[in-house]
């Protein structure tokens, strides 16, 4: 299989996950990537069994209306049953690094909110330690060189992704050579330096399940 179908097959299998669960005035949460759109097309299928979608990223908002499937302000929402959103990285504990699409922020704060966080990947993201994607970092602008030296004291290697605007106007820094053999204090640390949105590591909030796309079929890790 190409790692498109792979990837198709975990959004169908996301969908069949869901699909009891549907509820009139239920809202969905929704990624952004290539591996969210198979799911965004999957899922207009059945647009008539729930109310909306609150969306990670213009992109993903834009596909979902023209599917016709209403999408909500996030602050208009109170609780989110699912969250489902692809991955650029992911070990056995369902830590992830996302943003390779510049949407980590967006997706972290929809991810929050989220009861259950279903990551759907092909196998090929599936790691033993994370890092080798580069991992991205949402930085402020007038921050990108302060920040940039900060991550070399962390033992990264920054390069900044040009003609890269966030939704949210600021920049990324991806950074290369980091082996992460602490996911959830090294999101900590890159957090704390000042001038960073935030970084591409969900691992304070890991996935809940994981749908892994490989030849043998999909597969649920939880
Ligand atoms: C977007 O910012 C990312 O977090 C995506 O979820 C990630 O890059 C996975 O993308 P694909 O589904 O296109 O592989």
């Amino acid at each position: 299989m190409t790692q498109d179908e792979l990837k198709k097959a975990t959004a169908e299998a996301a969908l069949e996950r869901i699909l009891p669960h549907l509820e009139d005035d239920m809202i969905i949460g929704i990624g952004t990537g290539s591996t969210a759109n198979f799911f965004i097309d999957a899922l207009a299928d059945h647009k008539t069994k729930f109310d909306g979608c609150v969306a990670s990223s213009e992109a993903s908002a834009e596909r979902l209306k023209g599917h016709g499937i209403p999408v909500y302000d996030l602050n208009s929402v109170s609780s989110l049953r699912f969250y489902i959103d692809g991955a650029d990285e992911t070990n056995e504990h369902l830590h992830l690094i996302k943003g390779g699409g510049a949407a980590l922020t967006r997706e972290k704060i929809v991810a929050a909110v989220a009861d259950e966080f279903i990551c759907i990947a092909d196998g090929s993201k599936k790691v033993d330690v994370l890092g080798e994607f580069p991992l991205p970092v949402e930085v402020i602008p007038m921050a990108r060189s302060y920040v940039a030296r900060e991550l070399v004291k962390l033992g990264g290697d920054p390069a900044y992704r040009e003609g890269v605007m966030t939704d949210n106007g600021n920049v990324i820094l991806d950074v290369w050579n980091m082996q992460i053999i602490d996911p959830v204090a090294t999101e900590e640390a890159i957090n704390q330096i000042v001038g960073v949105v935030t970084n591409g590591l969900f691992a304070a909030r890991p996935a809940n399940v994981l749908l892994l796309g490989t030849e043998e079929g999909v597969k649920t890790i939880t």
